[in-house]
């Protein structure tokens, strides 16, 4: 089958009701949970996505049974310590930094080598993030240049480790927090504000954990290690970093209205909306609810009548991190100049994120000043596409992606936007619910 799809005409307006799929960092974390509880844990809505079958995958090769029903997915655990693989097993994490990144610390108590492999974009991400803190652990990693294949060699003999996380990523947090499962004594980390969905987890699950604010950045986490815990039932709410696709659609196009029913609102995540909000987008969340410890809510968006540019404070960066793609579309289309600071996390993404969108921005025909960790662009409300555009060499980055499908079907223009395909790693029907709400794809 092709692998690119053809936009010619923008969208035309619309009054729609959609939910999206599970949340894909829930549905991981809820996987890799679920295979160290003691019995039958089940998930509803689990995001069917390439990332989350790379997961089922990695644990089945850690001889933990995957069932895969109709409505939900199960998992039999057999609590702490009871993956059962043979030495110098391989896990492919295909295109999932969070897949490898936690999976590692949950390896970690295994004297065992065991390799982690990814495809090209994963293999060109930086692993020294989670080296450093899982080697203090007592953990061995071979890998060239911290990058992935790396071949994991644990211990039965964890020690505690204070460790300091300083980039604001819930990656490196959450790997050293499922380390901490297997470690006897207290665990802490200093970490930078990032999305809580761990820490969530394990409240949920009554694993011993302590959270305490010591500034307005950063928060010391402490994990007690070695208490089993039940297995458990779940519902994944939609994801939020997918919803945000329609909540910018909605907000660039004329008289036109969408509700997103059941996202996750974790305050973790809802960086894009404040954002947005703050542009003038017209934003409301109705129906909010604790499902599973997780804030759930419906998203109700209307078009928004002019958007304003944004100096966007970077204590929010975290909490917006995979959206930037899509309010820097925002951006290009709003009043003013927007400026964003300390986002050099962005090259650090499926691809070079930060690159990828200046590179898409100056092609659209917007100004914008890029340096290592800022962007400057100069928006433009009345920015219309006449030419045509071919959109490719972007790592295959499936929010890329879909940010310029957003932009096609906005801007005018006769788009060829490659690499389809990439949205099966998170977001399988993105396409069909844009066709389901008017968009004239090919
Ligand atoms: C994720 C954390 C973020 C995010 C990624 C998913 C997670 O990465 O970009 O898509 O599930 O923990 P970092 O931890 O590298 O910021």
């Amino acid at each position: 089958m092709r692998n690119y799809v053809k936009i010619s005409n923008t969208i035309k307006k619309f009054d729609k009701i959609i939910s999206v799929q599970g949340d894909k960092s829930i549905s991981i974390r809820w996987a890799l949970m679920a295979s160290q509880a003691i019995g039958r844990s089940k998930a509803y809505n689990l995001l069917n996505s390439e990332d989350v079958e790379s997961t089922l995958k990695a644990l089945k090769k850690c001889g933990v049974k995957v069932f895969k029903k109709k409505n939900y997915c199960e998992i039999v655990g057999d609590g702490l310590n009871s993956f059962n693989f043979k030495n110098n097993t391989t896990i492919d994490a295909g295109n999932s930094g969070t897949l490898a990144r936690l999976i590692m610390g949950l390896l970690s108590n295994y004297n065992k080598s065991i390799k982690i492999k990814g495809d090209s974009s994963l293999s060109q991400r930086d692993f020294s993030r989670i080296i450093k803190p899982l080697n203090t652990f007592g953990v061995k990693i071979k890998s060239k240049n911290s990058k992935l294949p790396a071949t994991l060699q644990g211990t039965n003999y964890l020690r505690p480790i204070y460790f300091e996380e300083k980039k604001g990523s819930a990656q490196v947090k959450s790997c050293i927090m499922l380390a901490s499962l297997n470690v006897p004594g207290k665990t802490k980390i200093k970490c930078v504000n990032s999305r809580d969905h761990t820490e969530r987890l394990f409240k949920y699950l009554k694993i011993p954990i302590k959270i305490k604010k010591i500034s307005k950045k950063h928060q010391l986490i402490e994990v007690e290690g070695k208490k089993q815990y039940n297995s458990f039932n779940y519902n994944i709410p939609g994801d939020i970093s997918s919803a945000a696709f329609f909540i910018v659609l909605t907000s660039l196009l004329k008289n036109s209205k969408i509700i997103i029913k059941n996202v996750n609102i974790n305050k973790s995540r809802t960086g894009v909306i404040d954002i947005l909000k703050k542009m003038n987008a017209n934003i409301i969340i109705k129906n909010n609810k604790l499902i599973n410890n997780e804030p759930v809510g419906d998203i109700c968006v209307k078009s928004s009548k002019s958007l304003i540019a944004v100096n966007c404070k970077s204590e929010i960066n975290s909490r917006a991190i995979d959206e930037f793609p899509l309010i820097f579309l925002a951006c290009a289309k709003a009043k003013g100049v927007s400026s964003f600071k300390k986002i050099g996390e962005l090259r650090h993404k499926e691809s070079d994120r930060l690159k990828v969108c200046s590179n898409f921005l100056r092609n659209i025909g917007v100004k914008i000043i890029e340096s290592k960790d800022s962007l400057k662009i100069y928006g433009n409300p009345n920015l219309k596409i006449e030419k045509k555009l071919n959109i490719k060499n972007f790592m295959k980055d499936h929010r890329i992606f879909m940010m310029s499908c957003i932009a096609a079907l906005t801007l005018g223009g006769k788009w060829v936007i490659n690499d389809k395909n990439s949205v099966k790693t998170s977001f399988p029907n993105f396409i069909l619910i844009l066709k389901k709400i008017g968009a004239e794809i090919i």
